[in-house]
């Protein structure tokens, strides 16, 4: 169940985030110090925050369910690195590799969760959309690390309440929304639940701050900001071509040149994973506090027609548009 929390407490973190300037030694002052974080999940997501995470100079595990998974995320982190290190070292070839391998001695692989999350102090889960999926990793965790250990989840739907309350440690629970691509995207957003402790809440406000992004405080509530926002955008935009209104490549334009946005709402999907999408709205439609049956957040006949063929998008080679042959990362034909 999403946790109601008192005005002024959200007031107070809402205000603590936007007025970081001035609260910043007060609010670090009660901050657990964190040198090692595990990141749980290496995809899309989880290959992100280990690289940015390892690229502000913590020592990070990254864990998967198998070797070839972790094979994946480290080809993600590689190829994104070579991007930075291009931009770093114009024109240093050899201080590209150092700037490379100097990150890459942070990043620790492993199957193993509950050993890495044992010697962490910040656990950050980044594993499938599924609730139950989630709260079983966090049960099994809760067993194996030390007390002051923060648990968050990258959830980017689910209630973090929900998730917490399969752990003894609901006071050191948070969300820790990253956004797609996360070593470009600046924003995340801390979530915190009725029971989230000021302390926790400071530390992971200073963890984001140092991994220089720009943290925002919400409340436990669906979609936090953006999503709430953004995916009923999406939905609309599925819409609008369902009804033969305007042709899917007409909507992505639309948006890109009459609203400035940098992709359309068909090439956001397709970046995001039209799995995900469908697990977000599946979720909201079925059990998410105040959207259960929403019109907004209705199941898409052309979303499921596509899931149900295996086109998630990028990752799958192929979603609205083809990626076939241009590598995940890159354009779309
Ligand atoms: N790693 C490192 N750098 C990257 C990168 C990556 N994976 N992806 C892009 N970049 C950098 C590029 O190096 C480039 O940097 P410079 O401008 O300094 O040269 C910059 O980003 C722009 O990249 P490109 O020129 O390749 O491409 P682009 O201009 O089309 O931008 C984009 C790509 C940043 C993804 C841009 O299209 C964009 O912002 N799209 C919208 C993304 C978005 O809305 N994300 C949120 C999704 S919702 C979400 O994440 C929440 C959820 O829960 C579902
Ligand atoms: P993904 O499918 O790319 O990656 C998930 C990874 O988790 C896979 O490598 C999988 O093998 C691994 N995994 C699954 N169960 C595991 C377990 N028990 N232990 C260890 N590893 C396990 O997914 P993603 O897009 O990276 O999304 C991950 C999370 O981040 C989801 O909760 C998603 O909602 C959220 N999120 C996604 C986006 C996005 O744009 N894709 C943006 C923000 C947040």
């Amino acid at each position: 169940m999403f946790q109601a929390k008192s005005a002024s407490l959200a007031l107070r973190a809402a205000s603590r985030a936007s007025a970081s300037h001035v609260l910043r030694s007060a609010a670090y002052s009660t901050a657990t110090e964190v040198k090692k974080i595990t990141v749980i999940g290496s995809g899309l997501m989880g290959a992100g925050v280990v690289q940015v995470a390892a690229q502000s100079g913590f020592e990070v595990n990254m864990v998967d369910l198998k070797q070839d998974f972790l094979a994946k995320g480290e080809k993600i982190i590689t190829s994104s690195l070579k991007r930075v290190a291009k931009k770093k070292h114009a024109d240093d070839a050899a201080a590209q590799q150092r700037f490379i391998d100097d990150v890459m001695s942070r990043v620790h692989l492993s199957t193993d969760s509950a050993r890495a999350a044992s010697e962490s102090q910040l656990v950050i889960e980044a594993i499938v959309e599924n609730l139950k999926t989630k709260q079983s990793l966090f049960k099994a965790l809760d067993g194996a690390a030390p007390q002051e250990t923060i648990f968050v989840s990258n959830t980017s739907s689910l209630p973090i309440g929900d998730i917490a309350s399969a752990t003894a440690r609901k006071d050191r629970f948070a969300g820790l929304h990253f956004f797609n691509p996360v070593p470009q995207m600046k924003l995340v957003e801390i979530i915190r639940t009725a029971e989230t402790s000021d302390q926790v809440f400071d530390t992971l406000f200073a963890v984001t701050k140092k991994m220089g992004k720009v943290p925002v405080a919400c409340k436990d509530t669906p979609g936090f900001i953006v999503n709430r926002l953004l995916v009923p955008y999406m939905m609309e935009s599925l819409r609008l071509v369902e009804r033969g209104d305007a042709s899917m490549q007409d909507v992505d334009t639309a948006m890109k040149l009459g609203a400035g946005y940098p992709m359309g709402p068909f090439e956001l999907m397709d970046y995001v994973g039209l799995d995900t999408i469908k697990f977000i709205t599946d979720g909201w439609y079925t059990a998410g506090k105040g959207l259960v049956g929403d019109k907004l957040i209705a199941p898409s006949s052309l979303l499921e027609k596509h899931v149900k063929a295996g086109e998630f998008g990028r990752k799958s080679g192929k979603g609205f548009y083809s990626y076939e042959g241009v590598g995940a990362d890159k354009g779309k034909k």
